[in-house]
């Protein structure tokens, strides 16, 4: 196996008998203290986004480890152990009327009507969009009719935020800005999104939660304090997702199918991108071939989908095997794992 794989997701590996999601259960809980500690010496309140990594284990170790937590649905906010601080950021607004009714809530919203909606004791974080930059005008859901796009979430405009701030009344207003598919890898990115965001309220909020997409900076410590120099006094909230999981997922497949083209070796594996790899930039664990000597390796899944396909490598030919392990599994995989065309989820297995 792979230099740099703990003996107990090795062991796991070897008990696997059918497409598997492998999480290390000691590098996530390494992960939530590195960031907490980093976090909290820059006195930034860190956050799990339950989306990223729906599962017991993993919900119950943010919770001894965390701050609180992101939710995003009336579920999520049932799966909040009790008398922790949520953030509900949920589209619909659905969830604002589960919202418990102890702990500290902070309800990020987008219409007047959400704000209403929102308990008494709750804080109003309105969402602004991560668009206001304009650095990402390829990003977004919303297509501007030049070419250009921006996000779906959050407000834009002055006025329209000022007059969510007013139908909060004297609660506690902050804002909330979330870099959804940006992947930031400076702290730069992350205040000046900070900074569009705060010139476009009229009174100094009370707080900011900076949303999640962290796993793209290398230096979390020095980038948190970055961040804390920029704001100043102000409080501070991050709300990471697959952050917690760098480095700790992995999926095994067998090979089902091998078909020798002109320019590659095509291997059908149990694995599917489409059931259960979703959001996760996977690797190939293989060792890499000495020059000139690689044998081209894609892999693809087992549906009937021309797009699942996992990747394409260059190994040395002694690892085109009958089976295959990938790194770099989010726990989001785990989050969509799925079933498509009689192709069954992956089970999941947790090494310790
Ligand atoms: C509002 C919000 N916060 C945080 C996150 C976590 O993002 P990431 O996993 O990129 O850190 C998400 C993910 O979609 C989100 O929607």
């Amino acid at each position: 196996m792979a230099a740099g794989i703990a003996n107990a997701v090795a062991a796991a590996f070897e008990r696997c008998t059918r497409a598997s999601l492998v999480f290390d259960l000691c590098a996530i809980e390494a992960n939530m203290r590195r960031v907490a500690d980093a976090a909290r010496a820059s006195r930034i309140t860190p956050l799990f986004a339950l989306k990223s990594f729906p599962h017991p284990r993993v919900v119950e170790l943010a919770a001894e480890i965390l701050d609180g937590f992101d939710a995003a649905s009336p579920a999520e906010v049932a799966s909040v152990p009790a008398n922790r601080t949520i953030s509900i950021a949920d589209p619909s607004g659905a969830a604002i009327a589960h919202a418990p009714s102890t702990g500290r809530v902070i309800v990020s919203c987008e219409t007047v009507e959400q704000v209403r909606a929102a308990p008494p004791h709750a804080d109003i974080a309105i969402r602004i969009s991560a668009s206001i930059t304009g650095r990402d005008p390829a990003i977004g859901a919303i297509l501007d009719g030049n070419g250009h796009r921006r996000s779906r979430f959050g407000l834009d405009d002055r006025a329209a935020i000022a007059e969510l701030a007013r139908a909060a009344g004297d609660r506690r207003v902050g804002i909330h800005v979330h870099h959804g598919p940006i992947t930031a890898t400076t702290a730069e990115r992350f205040i000046a999104t900070a900074r569009a965001a705060l010139a476009l309220v009229d009174t100094p909020p009370a707080f900011i939660d900076l949303g999640g997409a962290w796993h793209g900076i290398a230096d979390l410590h020095a980038a948190f304090a970055e961040v804390r120099r920029a704001l100043e006094d102000l409080e501070i909230l991050v709300e990471p997702g697959r952050l917690y999981a760098d480095g700790a997922g992995f999926a095994h497949g067998r090979v089902l199918a091998r078909r020798e083209l002109p320019d590659r070796i095509l291997q059908v594996v149990e694995l599917s991108r489409i059931c259960h790899l979703r959001w996760s930039q996977v690797d190939l664990l293989a060792r890499a071939p000495h020059p000139g000597e690689g044998a081209k390796v894609q892999l693809v899944g087992p549906t009937c989908y021309e797009e699942d396909v996992i990747g394409e490598w260059t190994v040395d030919p002694s690892q085109v095997a009958d089976r295959v392990v990938l790194r770099n599994v989010s726990g989001y995989a785990l989050a969509w794992n799925t079933s498509f065309g009689g192709v069954p989820a992956a089970d999941v297995i947790f090494a310790e």
